[in-house]
């Protein structure tokens, strides 16, 4: 099958102009300013931006074991509405993905039911490091360095210096130091306000745990990749730990406070908490300045009803993977970044920092998973409207500018006037580790 993309304004990676692009097969073939070829199918992309698909390196899509919250065609659907052409997900499902069998099961179940392309973690306990030492087809290692949704949870130094000592994959880690969190937790008693959460969960609990994970890393020459950062004190140590480090930060951090539970209440509650208005700020100038390098949705969904238990039998996660393009999007309109910005943070640097080959750039011969973004659409996001199976977003009722309109996976479009239109078009990504991470990927 060859498609013809023609009249988009296309991001490549030294230049945005007006060039089309074909997909032969899987495959981008050609891009150039005028392509005349008898092809399959023309799509007049005229007005619409091309970019290269989404790849969010941090999701939580349920299955196995609580498919009741979102399940892999649900998430993956979601994905295709929100120009996610890959995911990374993480381990916390149950049974947990603490074992090559476990592994092997996830890689499995996505292979029949996802439509976007998938990859899945390797989540290390404190006693599954051969596991740890033995995986393949997997991104990486995903350690909770304190406790949050499910049990995963490794805070034993030794342990930690082994993990990082004796196994080859890079790591990524949730940073929120148990010892700090229980302490405040014992303050704040038996609360039932939603707002201390950042306070048992606090500035101190995310520095404490980022400090100490970067030391395990800086120490032992290991790839490490710092999740979900949320307050701009973290930024400060990530200069000084190039080129071992890398770090994400999630679009409910750039874009809530504190200030926010007055109206969100528990939608809002997750782990590592919302921060300050200060943190945004930071987190903000440290996307631009590439202390961060990465922009990922840490999408976590849990039902309404589960959320509106009283704080803190409420869960904490927000869903935010069919959103986060437009929220991004929706930025470059306020003025706050551009593009190509937004094509570096969520396509290109996920791909450096994991090894991936041939996807998140627009390139002859990379993987045609492609999206076309409409900047000037403006639509209000809607709970009655979500494709994940939880039902609801923290954005309902706002307005953004700026929307995903089609997406190819892997030259098969999946999603098109608000629907989906393929299923089960998503392949596992390979990781390529030789390549050694986002300071060596160029
Ligand atoms: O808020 C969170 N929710 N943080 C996590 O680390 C896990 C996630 C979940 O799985 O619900
Ligand atoms: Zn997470």
């Amino acid at each position: 099958m060859r498609t013809l993309i023609k009249n988009a304004v296309v991001v490549l990676p030294d230049a945005t102009c007006a060039v089309d692009v074909l997909i032969d097969g899987t495959r981008i073939a050609d891009i150039d300013p005028a392509i005349q070829l008898a092809v399959d199918e023309v799509v007049d992309a005229s007005g619409l931006h091309m970019i290269p698909g989404v790849i969010d390196d941090h999701v939580h899509f349920r299955e196995p074991g609580l498919v009741h919250k979102e399940d892999l065609l649900s998430a993956s659907r979601a994905c295709a509405k929100g120009g996610v052409t890959t995911f990374l997900e993480m381990p916390n499902t149950q049974p947990a993905t603490t074992s090559i069998r476990r592994l092997h099961e996830k890689l499995a179940l996505a292979a029949r039911k996802s439509v976007v392309n998938y990859g899945f973690y390797v989540g290390a306990t404190t006693n599954n490091l051969d596991t740890l030492q033995l995986a393949t087809r997997t991104p990486g290692i995903k350690i909770f360095l304190g406790s949050s949704t499910g049990d995963l949870f490794v805070e034993n130094q030794d342990v930690l210096e082994r993990i990082f000592a004796e196994t080859g994959l890079p790591i990524c880690g949730h940073c929120e130091d148990e010892t700090t969190i229980q302490r405040n937790a014992t303050h704040f008693g038996d609360t039932q306000n939603v707002a201390d959460h950042s306070r048992i969960r606090d500035h101190e609990a995310a520095l404490v745990a980022t400090r100490r994970a970067i030391d395990l890393a800086c120490r032992h020459k290991h790839r490490f990749h710092v999740l979900h950062v949320s307050t701009a004190a973290e930024v400060e140590l990530f200069d000084a730990a190039r080129p071992f480090v890398t770090a994400e930060v999630c679009p409910h951090h750039l874009f809530f406070t504190t200030g926010d539970y007055a109206r969100l209440g528990t939608l809002v509650q997750v782990n590592p908490s919302i921060k300050n208005r200060s943190d945004t700020i930071g987190l903000w100038k440290a996307l631009t300045n590439g202390l961060i390098q990465v922009v990922a949705t840490d999408h976590a969904p849990h039902t309404l009803d589960e959320k509106n238990r009283p704080y803190p039998q409420s869960p904490s996660g927000i869903p935010s993977i069919e959103n986060a393009l437009a929220l991004m999007l929706n930025a470059i309109h306020v003025g706050r970044w551009s593009l190509e910005q937004v094509v570096d943070w969520m396509c290109h640097a996920p791909a450096r920092v994991w090894d991936i080959q041939a996807k998140g750039q627009i390139a002859i011969g990379y993987d045609a998973d492609l999206v076309l973004v409409d900047l000037e659409r403006s639509a209000e996001v809607q709970n009655a409207d979500q494709f994940t199976k939880c039902g609801w977003s923290p954005w309902h009722g706002v307005t953004l500018t700026g929307w995903p309109v089609r997406t190819w996976v892997l030259g098969h479009e999946v999603f098109h006037d608000g629907r989906i239109c393929a299923e089960r078009c998503g392949q596992e990504v390979p990781f390529d580790h030789a390549r050694g991470g986002f300071w060596a990927n160029g």
